[in-house]
Formats: C-alpha cells, structure tokens, sequence
C-alpha cells in the first residue's frame, strides 16, 4: 500500500469530522437562538394581551373597575401589576396596599406622552427573575397612564435552560464522535502497518529464499573448483614455497567462501531456540575468538549471574560482530568496554570503543544488508544482528558516545532472570 492512501483516509475522516460538527454546532445555535427570542416573544405576547384587556376593561367601564382589572391581573403568571398617573402616583396595585405609593421613576410623564411600550429582564425582590412590560394606557378621557405587568419567568427560562441543555448533550454527542474518530484512525494506521510488515516480511523471505538458493549453488560449484585449483597449486609449486602460481586464485575463492558462507547464514529462515544464557560466559567467548589477537585494552563490567532469553549460538554470532566491529574501529590499541547490568527487566549489553565514531550519513545505513566501509567486510554483521535480536524479542542500536569519540553499540534482551531475580 501507498503512503498517500492513508493520508487521503485521514483528510476524508477530518473532513467528515468536521463538517458534520460544524452542521451539528450550527444547527444548535440556531435552535437556541430561536428558543431564546421564543422565550422573550411568549412573554411580550402574555403581557400585550394582558394589558390590552385591562385597557378594554378599563374603556368599557368609564372609569374602570379595580375589581375587574384585578381579575384580568389575577393570572398566575402575573408576579404583580401595577397602574400609575403621570406623577408615579400608583392608582391601582395587585397588592392593594400599595395604592396610593409613589414610584420613584424619573421622567414617567415625558414618557407617557412621547414613549412606547417596552419589556424588560428584571429581578423581583425575592431574588427570582421576572419580566417586566411597561403599556401606556388610554383612559376614555385620554389621559395616559402607566400599566406595569410583571411576569415570573419560569415557564419561558424553562425553554432556554432546555436549550442550555441541549448545549451540553451535543457537546458530549461530539466529543463521543471525535473519540470514535480518533480511534478509527488509530486502528486503520494499525491495521495498515501491520499490513505493510507483513508485506516487509514476506518480500525479505522471499529475497532470502532466493539468495539461499543462489548461495548454495555457488557454493557447491566453489567447491569443485577450489578442489581442482588445490590440486594445480600443489603440483606446480615449488617444494619448500608457501605460494604456488594459482596462490591470489585460492585466496580470491576463499574470500568468494566466505562471502557466500555469510549470505546462507544472513538468509536462511531462523528459528530460535531461546533459554536462559549466562550473559558473561558468552561475551568472553566473543571475545576470545574476536580480540585475542587485538593490541588494545579490554574493560570489562559483568555482574554474576545475568541470564538473558536467547539463542546462545546466534547471541554469540551478534556478540562477536560487535566486538569485531569495535576492535576493527580502533585498529591497533584502544579500550574496548563492556557493559551488562538489568534495566526494567531487559538485559543490557553494551560494546563501547574509542574509534572514530559513525558519520553522520553512515547512520541511516548501517543496519541495511552490504552496507560496509570495510575492503574486506561484507555488510551483513549489523544486519544479520538486527534480525536476530528482533527474532528473540530485543532491540539493537548502533549510536556515536555522548562522551569521547567512538561508537556504541546497545542491545537490549529479555532477562531470563538471574541475581537479580528470586
Ligand atoms: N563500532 C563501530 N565504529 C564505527 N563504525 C562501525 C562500528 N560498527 C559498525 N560500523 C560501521 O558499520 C558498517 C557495517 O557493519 P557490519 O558489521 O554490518 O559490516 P562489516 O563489519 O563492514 O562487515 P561484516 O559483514 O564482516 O561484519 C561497518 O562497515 C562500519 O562502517
Ligand atoms: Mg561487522
């Protein structure tokens, strides 16, 4: 699969994502905002109707009844209500006792002759909120009056703290839609990585199979032609001489051996045979066969008793590359260090050296299959290590020291318990 499919996948969710929460937020603001001026519109329209009748009572009853009036008031939506004259004298009041108070309203006689009507948002002395419409009343003779209706606005806040409410249930709708997106997209890039290794696999064992097979016919052919060079060598060399004529032929076959040895084992499909191996008996095997000969100083730092999960013989292989790698990195004298302990359960080893370090654009590479810088090396070490190590479960890095020149080289296994360990 493509790299460019996923990131199409991912624009399509983002798009849906967010057009469907851009339509789902638009389509609750407008339904609040439309429960908002509903709200507002029943009460206006309860205080119009209210104050129109009582206007009607009042004309068809010349002066107007209060007993009228009072019973047109006495709904229960009405907090209070009150009819004032042009000094803010209250003629009438729902509360009978405050006839005949003055309201402390400035201006209210300008107002009755050049003002409107109005509503507004209000709090009532017990602390509910209420709303209050003000209705410039005509009495028969034409004088203006003030109606004052105050409603208790319990019935209309219902509306909007049920629009509140919605708010809430399409936060919590979206936030379930977001998380089920996210985890959408993490499956399918699971899915889609897994996918990809699978394929990575298949085409490696694929190459494998395929450089097994070649590996193996050359060998068998090397060998035929090696037998028959040794057999010329040996006749035309004279006695006593080490070298023959056919002598760099032998060596250059040697060399193809080795090579092709190499690439069986680097191809061949692995099976691990993985128990608990003391860790420090195995890295002074590498070393004996890898740095006997080597100028340089070893240092060594190996508790008892460490035990990694692995397969010995193919530990013993990436052990003795690194070691090899490392001494061949500082050619003749140096200090070549090693270090095991336990980190979080997983057995650390670490090869460390004083040679040059990896450049920098060397790093990318150096686990890839015939990368080497070497005349006579064939690039498969690193590799080969790579794929063994993650074959029994541990990881393997190649990096520059934080501190002096020089590389190290880090695996990290299993531990199968050990001193550490009951
Ligand atoms: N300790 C090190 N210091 C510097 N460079 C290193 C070190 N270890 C590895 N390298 C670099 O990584 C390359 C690849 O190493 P790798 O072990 O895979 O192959 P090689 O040693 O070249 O050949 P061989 O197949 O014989 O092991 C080396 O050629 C070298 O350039
Ligand atoms: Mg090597």
């Amino acid at each position: 699969m493509r790299p460019a499919l996923p990131i199409a996948v991912r624009a399509v969710l983002l798009l849906v994502l967010l057009s469907s929460t851009g339509s789902v937020l638009y389509v609750t603001y407008r339904n609040t905002r439309n429960a908002r001026s509903l709200a507002v519109l029943s009460l206006e329209s309860t205080a119009l109707a209210l104050s129109s009748s009582a206007e009607n009572a009042l004309r068809a009853s010349g002066k107007g009844s209060a007993g009228e009036i009072r019973e047109i008031l006495s709904d229960r939506v009405v907090a209070y209500a009150l009819i004032a004259g042009g000094d803010g004298t209250i003629l009438f009041h729902t509360n009978p006792r405050m006839a005949g108070a003055i309201l402390p309203e400035e201006g209210l006689g300008r107002w009755l002759h050049s003002g409107a009507g109005f509503g507004r948002r209000v709090t009532l002395g017990t602390g509910l909120p209420a709303y209050e419409y003000n209705y410039i009343l005509h009495r028969p003779d034409g004088t203006p009056e003030l109606l004052r209706i105050v409603l208790h606005t319990a019935a209309a806040d219902r509306i909007l703290s049920d629009a509140r409410t919605m708010w809430w249930t399409v936060a919590g709708v979206l936030a379930l839609l977001w998380a089920a997106g996210i985890v959408l997209e993490r499956l399918f890039a699971r899915q889609l990585r897994l996918a990809v290794e699978v394929e990575r696999r298949e085409r490696l064992s694929l190459i494998g199979q395929m450089t097994a097979s070649l590996a193996h016919e050359i060998r068998n052919a090397l060998g035929g032609i090696k037998g028959f060079v040794q057999l010329d060598e040996e006749k035309k060399r004279a006695p006593g001489d080490h070298n023959g004529p056919v002598s760099p032929a032998l060596r250059g076959i040697g060399r193809i051996e080795s090579l092709v040895n190499d690439l069986l084992i680097f191809s061949r499909e692995e099976t691990y045979e993985s128990r608990p191996v003391d860790v420090a008996p195995l890295v002074r095997e590498a070393l004996e066969t890898d740095a006997s000969r080597w100028g340089g100083s070893v240092e060594l730092s190996i508790p008892p008793g460490i035990r990694a999960r692995a397969d010995r013989e193919k530990m013993r292989r990436v052990l003795a590359n690194g070691i090899r790698n490392a001494v061949e990195s500082m050619r003749d004298g140096g200090v070549l260090r090693i270090t095991v302990g336990e980190e979080d359960r997983r057995i650390a080893i670490r090869i460390e050296d004083e040679g040059p370090g990896i450049p920098e654009p060397d790093r990318a590479r150096l686990f890839t299959p015939f990368h080497t810088t070497k005349t006579d090396g064939t690039g498969l070490g690193l590799a080969y290590s790579r794929k063994v190590v993650e074959g029994m479960g541990g990881t393997i890095e190649l990096s520059n020291r934080k501190e002096g020149k020089g590389a190290i080289l880090s695996i990290h296994l299993p531990s199968a318990g050990g001193a550490g360990h009951a």
